[in-house]
């Protein structure tokens, strides 16, 4: 026999929000954000498969999680983005909304100790160098050399960002200042010093490069206490060493944010900092990890870390760089894969013009 939770599910596919409403009013103890057991499915997600906007932008409006994920770990948004013809008002609908609610879930958290906790808890334990990766006391990859090719590309974008300093015949002979928090294997410092030194060249400039790094964790710091290098190294939570950079009023042209253990919160905190230590004609880029598993709550994410540089003054655009980590010798070292897709969006941010 078919459950009234079955029944509200096949009426969600393709019936009128007005036959929808007449359920809801004969059905006064139903609950429309319940979920199959066997399938995880809902309202809202069947709304979505079967294209039926006007149900699904209810179902939204009366609180039905976006988020709600069925057993392939599936949400509305993403069977939104399946569906054929394409239909780009809906998908924009629900990312709209997801935004919206989570600005305002972040806008309400109270400042929680649970992720300090975290990172603390991984900056205490030992992480393990082998040739290939930074690996931490869970036998999670903290960075692996895979992520090489996109390290070069951020670093190459926040060098492309020079020419807005150093174009046009300037007679800007100061310092290039480049800062990058968390060293980790230390691969975007060497691709931020070939690539501003190569764009340098092209420009025809001898300015020096003056390369910042932020670290946290006591043994990255012993890897770079034994390694020859030239970098200015604040060696404590960014969380810390920022104020103590603000104070003593230095700005950079380039700025990379790629840390571990730490949440969207932390990230956001973050970015409130960039006016007060990018120049006016620098470049901001961050590694854009979130959500690697669900396309939607990434592009949720995306949306989200955009709007919020877009209130502290800054333009952010995401480049389509292709990758490929598919064979599974690249996990070998780690207990579990944290990218699986093909293509990875680079976020790159300067001040409006
Ligand atoms: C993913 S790795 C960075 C990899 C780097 N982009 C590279 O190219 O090799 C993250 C680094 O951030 C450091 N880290 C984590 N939390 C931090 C914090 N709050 N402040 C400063 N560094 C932190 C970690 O110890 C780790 O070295």
């Amino acid at each position: 026999m078919t459950s009234v939770l079955e029944k509200f599910i096949q009426l969600c596919r393709s019936t009128s929000l007005k036959d929808i409403q007449i359920f809801e009013h004969e059905h006064p103890d139903f609950d429309i954000v319940d979920q199959l057991e066997s399938t995880g499915e809902n309202g809202l997600i069947s709304a979505a498969k079967g294209n039926n906007f006007e149900v699904l932008k209810h179902l939204l409006k009366q609180g039905s999680p976006w988020n709600a994920i069925d057993r392939e770990g599936k949400c509305c948004g993403n069977y939104a983005m399946e569906l054929t013809p394409y239909n780009q008002e809906m998908v924009d609908y629900i990312t709209n909304h997801a935004v919206q609610c989570e600005l305002l879930l972040l806008a309400l958290k109270q400042p929680s100790n649970v992720h300090e906790q975290t990172n603390e808890k991984y900056l205490s334990e030992n992480v393990r160098y082998t040739e290939k990766s930074l690996i931490d006391g869970e036998k999670d990859g903290v960075m692996m050399d895979w992520e090489t090719p996109l390290m070069r590309v951020h670093a190459s974008v926040l060098a492309n960002g020079l020419e807005k300093r150093l174009g046009e015949n300037s007679g800007d002979d100061e310092a290039v200042r480049v800062l990058n928090v968390g060293y980790g294997m230390g691969i975007v410092d060497e691709c931020l010093k070939e690539e501003i030194a190569s764009k340098l060249t092209e420009l025809g400039k001898q300015n020096e490069i003056e390369q910042h790094i932020i670290e946290a964790h006591p043994e990255v710091l012993n890897r770079l206490k034994n390694i020859d290098h030239n970098f200015t190294v604040h060696g404590k939570r960014w969380q810390e060493s920022i104020p103590e950079i603000i104070e003593k009023g230095v700005k950079y042209d380039c700025i990379f944010f790629d840390t571990y253990a730490e949440y969207d919160h932390d990230f956001y905190e973050f970015l409130e900092f960039l006016p007060k230590i990018l120049n006016k004609s620098g470049s901001f880029s961050y590694f854009n990890g979130n959500c690697p598993d669900n396309i939607f709550f990434h592009g949720v994410a995306c949306q989200i870390a955009k709007l919020k540089l877009a209130k502290l003054g800054l333009e952010t655009d995401f480049l389509s760089v292709e990758i490929d980590v598919d064979d599974e010798k690249t996990w070998e070292e780690v207990k579990r894969r944290y990218w699986h897709r093909k293509e990875y969006f680079l976020p790159i941010s300067s001040f409006h013009e």
